[in-house]
């Protein structure tokens, strides 16, 4: 028994020791982040309570009760409500109760006196936590990595390739190894390279817990800065002709849309039901098309915020939305069914197109008509006036993940999931170049 004892003695001792106090930022942040922010964020407030900020979860909601007493975990209703035994009162609502290791680790953080350890009380805390979704690019890719992005800069002489936590720019034409621009998350879902500003937009995240929008210069030693952080992937993003306006449309439902260079946020917007898939900007106005998983399509004025007409004749998720190339009409394509070809100012339907096999999940636009790139390795050109693909291209080998045309020319890059960029010519019918897009 006394060895027992002494052994008993001494694990509680190097317990004790090795128990750092708890770190909001790294430790607390994330969980309510997870569990608690969908009912208690910017977007909703529910009980009037927000905990998107640790400036806001301090305040009450609707009970007007202090939501934490420092030191006192009972007397704190961040902690005593995800312990309730009634089910429509427990935090989470509508949830299962929160494992007991994070509801242990919320109590000790309030008895260890509720300590805010990040900069800023304002910050969000996706803002707070960003550190914990960045690492180091890996030196060399054991695989292939799917490559989910693609932007080519104005002169199309360089092409910018999601990697991971990282964007690498080729220039096709060389044979040099790519320029690697590391401190982006782990994957980028979408490019746009605005050729007024050269500037390059990347975004991205973790799926389900982290999401970003940042901006790269490319005329100033490819600096980062980064414009917002939300609790979701941010999933496209697309920027105006005139590289006034940057427009991201993220999984937590938000259309942002900022202003070119500053980076100010002028609107955030909530045109749709679920996630907005991809975006895109008129050639020639700040009119925005929105593609979402709620089935239906949006014309924005993105510099008003302003809805101008919904396109509902999809009846599955919506994938992808482009201009033509004249801007007179909108091309979006569904997990299922034809893509669809419609006027913008109408939201009426003038053409379908059913002539192509897989699902059609990538579209660019070229002065040749819009290429759209199939899961089946194909790779399909339409023109607004013909029933059928103008051309049919063999393209990868598995899917095609992304695809991005040079500005103004016939020009145009294929990535699939085997982590392979093609470059094509809309004149040729095989690709000019191939390579292996990984360091
Ligand atoms: C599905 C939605 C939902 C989720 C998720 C959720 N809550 Fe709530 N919460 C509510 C609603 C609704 C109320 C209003 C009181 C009620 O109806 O019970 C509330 C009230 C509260 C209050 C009381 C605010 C006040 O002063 O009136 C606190 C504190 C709270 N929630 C904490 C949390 C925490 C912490 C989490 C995450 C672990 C969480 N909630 C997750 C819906 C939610």
């Amino acid at each position: 028994v006394p060895a027992r004892l002494a052994l008993t003695i001494l694990f509680i001792a190097i317990t004790t020791l090795a128990a750092e106090p708890v770190s909001f930022r790294a430790e607390i942040a994330p969980i309510l982040q997870q569990r608690c922010i969908g009912c208690h964020g910017e977007e909703k407030a529910k009980g009037g309570y927000r905990l998107d900020t640790f400036a806001a979860l301090s305040n009450p909601g609707d009970s007007g009760e202090p939501p934490f007493t420092a030191g006192d975990p009972s007397r704190s209703t961040l902690h005593t409500l995800l312990l309730e035994s009634d089910d429509d009162a427990r935090m989470p609502q509508k949830a299962a109760p929160l494992p007991q290791n994070e509801t242990a680790l919320i109590a000790r953080w309030i008895t260890e006196g509720a300590h805010f350890d990040g900069d800023d009380t304002a910050q969000s805390l996706s803002t707070l936590t960003r550190s914990r979704f960045l690492r180091p690019a890996p030196k060399t890719y054991p695989r292939p990595l799917p490559v989910t992005a693609l932007a080519y800069s104005g002169d199309g002489t360089a092409l910018a390739v999601g990697g991971y936590h990282e964007l690498l720019i080729f220039h096709p034409e060389k044979n040099d190894p790519p320029r690697r621009i590391g401190g982006l998350p782990e994957r980028i879902t979408a490019l746009a390279w605005s050729p007024k500003k050269n500037l390059i937009a990347a975004v991205g995240g973790t799926p389900g817990r982290w999401g970003t929008v940042a901006i790269i210069d490319a005329a100033d030693r490819f600096k980062t800065r980064i414009l917002c952080d939300v609790p979701e992937q941010v999933l496209s993003v697309a920027i105006s002709h005139d590289g006034t306006l940057l427009a991201a449309g993220c999984g937590d439902r938000t259309l942002r849309i900022f202003e070119l260079p500053t980076g100010t946020q002028r609107h955030i917007l909530r045109p749709h039901a679920d996630w907005l898939q991809s975006i895109a900007f008129h050639p020639r106005s700040h009119l925005l098309v929105t593609a979402s998983r709620d089935r239906t399509a949006r014309l924005i004025d993105a510099t008003t915020g302003e809805v101008q007409t919904t396109y509902r004749g999809h009846d599955s998720p919506l994938l992808a939305a482009a201009f033509s190339d004249d801007g007179s009409h909108i091309y979006t394509t569904a997990r299922t069914g034809p893509v669809h070809i419609w006027a913008p100012q109408t939201a009426a339907k003038t053409n379908t197109f059913t002539d192509f096999t897989g699902t059609l999940e990538n579209l660019t636009t070229t002065p040749a008509g819009t290429i759209a790139a199939s899961t089946d390795g194909t790779i399909h050109l339409f023109q607004t006036a013909q029933k059928s693909p103008y051309l049919t291209l063999p393209g990868h080998h598995g899917p095609i993940t992304a695809v991005a045309a040079a500005p103004g020319g016939y020009t145009f890059a294929t990535g699939s999931a085997h982590g392979i960029v093609q470059i094509w010519n809309t004149a040729c019918p095989t690709p000019t170049q191939t390579f292996r897009a990984a360091p």
